[in-house]
């Protein structure tokens, strides 16, 4: 059993019964601020049938937290040169920002290899996300992608009517393409695929996943949402980007927020065939979300490459370390081709995230399949050392 529970009444009546607390500081900080959200009969944030979250009663005081590893983000950025431009932009910050919009898109669309008609800037990927699904399933129609999965769209597409029709991952937790397609229907509008895919991390091959979008796009768009691509080394993991230039109806979403360091300037954008953009165009705006400063900001971050590369360098060393130390206190894990790695606890995952908030590290615990696993994001060496000596002291 599910309920469906809307944030605002959950919070008002949270702060009459726990006395002025608040909620999940995912709830209350997160994709879905003001969104309807479902918590199953244990209390857990209900996802989809594979995927469930367990949430704080109490929200902890983030500022004080010694480890933020819960939201993906990059403990190094924003990156020096991003920082000056934007200290630099303040002044320019009366006027709108499209002269410098457009040459950011004009970067953009050079590295993509595309014509500038293709792209679509956003306030982050999480507001084109959402407006793809608001667009695309405002008149109903189902959406097929992987379960487990980020659910950011899927939850917008749902809230518009749109059904939901959630594939299993593999055993090995890549996505089931077969399945996928075998899913499609008449009335399919979108296939939503997450390349690497979060909260599990795990890669799908790149040559099997551009087969499948390029055949399945002819029937029906595929959303890829690559917002962890440039972190999946080693993989020859590429973008589904060139399909474009076949003209085939794949829309692809990148974010500033990983490897660029600027989750919290938001930045990210869709590549896309210009008569999907149309679409969404002709009732949202994208760009217009952006400020001025975050818009130099991205233009510094994106020719910062040294920056980018040492970010995969310690995200690769930080991994590296958890992994080496998982395996010295017998957890198993999934192999992350991303900045977070999830893997299976001993231990109710709501008394698991407390015991770790009460620690000050920051982290989540999802059941999948009703078994607990911790996701960890990779911070500063030092945060994981801070989360690897928690973890010990819990074992
Ligand atoms: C798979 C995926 N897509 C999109 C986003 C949204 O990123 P942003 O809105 O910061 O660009 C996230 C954030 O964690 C994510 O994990």
């Amino acid at each position: 059993m599910k309920n469906t529970v809307n944030r605002r009444s959950l919070l008002k009546s949270s702060l009459m019964t726990l006395g002025g607390m608040a909620l999940a500081p995912h709830i209350s900080m997160g994709a879905f601020q003001n969104a309807s959200f479902s918590v199953d009969e244990k209390n857990r944030l209900y996802y989809s049938p594979l995927l469930r979250e367990h949430f704080l009663d109490e929200r902890p005081d983030v500022m004080a937290m010694a480890a933020r590893l819960n939201a993906n983000e990059n403990p190094y950025g924003p990156p020096e040169s991003a920082k000056k431009a934007v200290i630099d932009a303040v002044s320019g910050g009366n006027r709108y920002s499209w002269r410098e919009l457009a040459v950011l898109v004009d970067k953009i669309a050079k590295k993509e290899g595309v014509d500038t008609k293709h792209i679509m800037m956003g306030p982050g990927s999480s507001d084109l996300l959402e407006k793809f699904a608001l667009v695309m399933f405002m008149n109903g129609g189902n959406i097929v992608s992987a379960d487990p999965t980020y659910m950011s769209l899927i939850r917008v597409a749902e809230s518009v009517g749109a059904k939901w029709k959630p594939v299993p991952c593999t055993k090995d937790w890549s996505h089931d393409l077969k399945a996928m397609e075998a899913a499609i229907d008449k009335d399919t509008k979108m296939v939503y695929i997450c390349n690497p895919n979060n909260p599990v991390g795990t890669i799908t091959d790149s040559k099997a996943l551009m087969d499948f979008c390029s055949r399945v796009s002819e029937k029906v768009p595929v959303f890829i949402d690559e917002a962890y691509l440039e972190l999946a080394e080693g993989t020859g993991a590429v973008s589904m980007v060139s399909l474009l230039k076949e003209k085939k109806n794949v829309i692809i979403a990148r974010t500033f927020s990983k490897i660029m360091g600027m989750a919290g300037l938001r930045v990210g954008y869709a590549v896309a065939l210009p008569s999907t953009l149309d679409q969404i165009q002709k009732i949202t705006r994208g760009g217009m979300g952006i400020s001025h400063t975050s818009v130099l900001g991205a233009i510094a971050s994106f020719e910062d490459t040294e920056f980018q590369a040492m970010t995969k360098k310690l995200n690769t060393e930080c991994k590296e370390y958890l992994y080496e130390n998982l395996k010295k206190l017998n957890y198993k894990y999934i192999t992350s081709y991303t900045n977070f790695v999830i893997f299976p606890i001993n231990m109710d995952g709501k008394e698991f995230l407390s015991k770790m908030t009460a620690k000050g590290v920051m982290i989540r615990t999802f059941d999948i399949n009703d078994k607990p696993w911790c996701r960890v994001s990779m911070g500063t060496m030092d945060e994981m050392k801070l989360f690897v000596k928690a973890l010990g002291e819990l074992s």
